[in-house]
């Protein structure tokens, strides 16, 4: 039977490397003791240098494998390492991996003495190297560094599973599987294998021979009566395949699958046969100070930012495979996701780097293969031209291990060479002139219509940061609603990511030379723009009610004073607007201009008031059904209230790196963000938490947030989170740290 442990507490740092670390002898001196997920350096908010963290660094893990189990097989697994690494143990080579989104895994039995410590170290090396994709030439965003993701150890049976994939198609209801496994085995044997799904069982009977990841495809198998995997319905099945011999249970290899059938058309793309319209933004998975090495908790955060906070029914993970965290969360939210191999516009002609490329492709399908909110592998580098070679490889790569998604290519190019089963096009047409999106075929240059996407819109055409001018903010939001509301018009255009979810670290050739890229709808903090009401306003008011004016209420923010036109986003019937309490007309969405949105802005030309006469404050009621449902106000003299502190999760672990997210605001006396202050606010921890970043910052635009992570002391207690400044009594907030 498989045992399977976290391997990620108690590591050893130093922030460079010398051979000599290799030895088993060179102790830890001078080495810092840490815990994954862990960023090699960690950098500041914004203006510094990228090639801080562009370094060789060596990692450490003492550790030892019990006696007993000196018959078994001992794999380590690196979930994610940034770029390449080396692997020793007591200073002898166990192996190596270049890429740094897509797992590896080391055999280290023959490397260890049971029953004796042995030491691993690791040589990490992130550095752009030009081997590796995405580097070889510019990128806009930043890779940073480190092992930042978990590390697993499992110990295993000398015949055991490498992976299962659960293929299957769906006709009449029925599911028809026919499960792929791949199998290692030191001599041959006969093997039954069972399966369990749900309450039914299934059975093989196989032989095989000794070798390494033996695929082996089992007999077909029907399954009725199983409820399809939906994004309102994410139904998800737990599944053990089980290997044994002569009664005696060699493996056990357990996963969380789901089912639905997934056709992407000319005109559209069908979810259990009923046409869904993609609706998403694309996620770089990176965040303040400690870049990618977030835990899982924080992965998953982000999943349903995407899902709840703006409405999304995909997410594209641009561009490279994410976090399995995060992707396990789109499966038990139902967030569709559309993922991509590493790279940004560059092809090399390296061979070792071209075969990167394919290798990333096997390693992405092999390891994201089972997850049903997959719905398309990008096999393309992201915005490359055409390589008729490299291209029809990943292709056929992708088919032949995985049948069942469509292939998609991502590029800027028109008429680019289509070899994938879906066109993807990162259409920047749109500067708020006439021209929304480009016309299909003009892109393709064929003579015939194909499955086709917009993968990206917007982004550098309208950076826009939370804390820009009015005018700008609206302008973005509208940007984003116009575009939506086209593609959905559109009757051969799938669906549309635009560009992009959270506002992302970057190189300095790119962004706003603070080594920010101001493209998301929400800022690095996952704070809103006003343009995420654009995506959150889409659902149903049955869902949530989002109510979201397109002002800050003030008399002379915008060129020439006044708030008119009042752009209001919501999924409600109609607004109906109050000055000083005064109840004044009702507004409807504006569905003239905006066929294509489920909820169109609604847009509100009153004069209301100027310099001095006729301002007040202002109440903004949303109605559904006749029923008042949502109010909200807005004064006319708004003051410093008290700093709105808010933890995402109020319940961290000890046992392993645990982080939650706290977002501070800033707020007048009706609530609302204070978009201009910037406000020195002091952190304070107490008990086993710490602060990742700095303990001291400023709000930007009136809020701020920041993460705590546990600190691994083993204890069950509870922590306080404290914030104060010189204008507003200080607040707390309590968290449980648990066993
Ligand atoms: C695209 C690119 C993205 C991002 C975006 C900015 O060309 O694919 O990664 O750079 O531009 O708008």
């Amino acid at each position: 039977m498989r045992i399977k442990r976290n391997f990620s507490n108690d590591w050893y740092y130093k922030a460079d490397f010398k051979e000599e670390y290799i030895l088993r002898d060179s102790g830890v001196k001078g080495f810092s003791p840490i815990r994954l997920p862990h960023a090699n350096k960690e950098v500041a908010y914004n203006y510094f240098d990228e090639k801080d963290y562009q370094i060789i660094s060596c990692y450490k893990k003492k550790f030892t494998i019990d006696n007993r189990f000196k018959d078994k097989i001992i794999l380590i697994e690196f979930e994610g390492v940034m770029t390449a690494c080396e692997v020793y143990i007591d200073g002898k080579f166990v192996g190596e991996h270049r890429g740094g989104y897509v797992p590896c895994t080391f055999d280290i039995t023959p490397f260890i003495d049971f029953g004796e410590e042995s030491i691993l170290t690791v040589k990490v090396d992130s550095t752009e190297r030009e081997d590796i994709p995405p580097f070889g030439n510019v990128i806009d965003y930043l890779t940073f560094g480190g092992i930042y993701r978990d590390v697993f150890i499992y110990i295993l049976e000398p015949t055991y599973i490498d992976n299962v994939f659960y293929r299957y198609e769906i006709e009449d209801d029925i599911v028809k599987m026919t499960p792929i496994v791949y199998i290692t085995s030191d001599e041959e044997k006969n093997l039954n294998i069972s399966l369990d799904l749900d309450d039914k069982s299934f059975e093989w009977n196989i032989d095989i021979e000794p070798g390494e990841k033996q695929k082996l495809e089992l007999s077909p198998i029907e399954i009725e009566g199983l409820k399809l995997w939906d994004i309102d319905n994410p139904m998800l099945y737990d599944v053990v395949m089980t290997i044994s011999c002569e009664d005696s249970v060699l493996d056990n290899y357990e996963s969380k699958i789901g089912f639905r059938e997934i056709r992407a058309e000319v005109d559209g793309f069908y979810l259990n046969g009923r046409k869904v319209f993609l609706r998403g933004l694309n996620r770089h998975q990176s965040y303040p100070y400690v870049g990618y090495a977030m835990p899982k908790r924080v992965q998953e955060k982000d999943a349903d930012i995407l899902k709840y906070e703006l409405g999304l029914n995909l997410v594209r993970t641009s561009h490279y495979p994410q976090s399995p965290y995060f992707l396990d969360r789109c499966d038990e939210i139902g967030l569709l996701v559309l993922e991509e191999i590493p790279g940004w516009q560059h092809v090399s002609d390296r061979e070792d780097w071209r075969n990167c490329v394919l290798s990333d492709v096997e390693k992405m399908i092999k390891r994201d293969w089972n997850h049903p909110s997959i719905i398309m592998w990008g096999v393309r580098i992201n915005e490359s031209g055409d390589d008729h070679e490299l291209y029809t490889k990943t292709n056929e790569l992708a088919r032949s291990l995985d049948p069942t998604r469509p292939t998609t290519g991502i590029r800027c190019l028109e008429k680019s060479e289509m070899l994938e089963d879906v066109y993807g096009m990162n259409d920047f047409i749109h500067d708020g002139g006439e021209i929304v999106l480009r016309d299909q075929q003009k892109v393709t240059g064929l003579d015939h219509k194909v499955p086709y996407i917009v993968t990206e819109y917007n982004g550098h055409m309208f950076p826009t940061k939370r804390f820009d001018n009015e005018h700008r903010l609206i302008e973005h939001a509208l940007r984003h609603a116009v575009i939506q509301n086209e593609a959905q018009l559109r009757e051969d255009i799938m669906g549309a990511i635009g560009w992009c979810a959270f506002d992302y670290n970057t190189h300095c050739d790119f962004g706003s030379g603070d080594r920010i890229c101001y493209h998301g709808v929400m800022d690095m903090f996952r704070i809103p723009k006003w343009a995420a009401y654009v995506y959150a306003s889409q659902v149903s008011p049955k869902e949530r009610i989002v109510l979201q004016p397109l002002s800050h209420w003030s008399v002379g923010d915008r060129n020439q004073g006044g708030v008119s036109p009042l752009v209001v986003l919501t999924n409600c019937d109609c607004v109906e607007v109050r000055v000083e309490g005064k109840g004044r007309e009702k507004f409807y969405p504006d569905i003239e201009d905006y066929r294509g949105l489920a909820h169109p802005p609604i847009t509100i030309n009153l004069k209301f008031g100027e310099w001095g006469v006729g301002w007040g404050d202002l109440e903004l009621v949303g109605y559904v059904d006749g029923t008042p449902v949502i109010s909200k106000r807005y004064p006319k003299n708004p003051y410093v209230y008290k700093i709105d502190v808010q933890a995402d999760h109020k319940k961290l672990y000890a046992d392993r790196l645990d982080a939650t997210r706290i977002v501070c605001k800033v707020v007048d006396q009706y609530g609302n963000l204070l978009p201009y202050l910037n406000q020195v606010l002091h952190i304070e921890t107490e008990g086993d938490i710490e602060i990742i970043g700095p303990k001291t910052v400023s709000t930007i635009g009136g809020c701020i947030g920041f993460w705590v992570r546990t600190t691994g002391e083993n204890t069950s207690s509870e922590a306080v989170v404290t914030v104060y400044s010189d204008r507003c009594k200080e607040e707390r907030v309590f968290i449980e740290i648990m066993d």
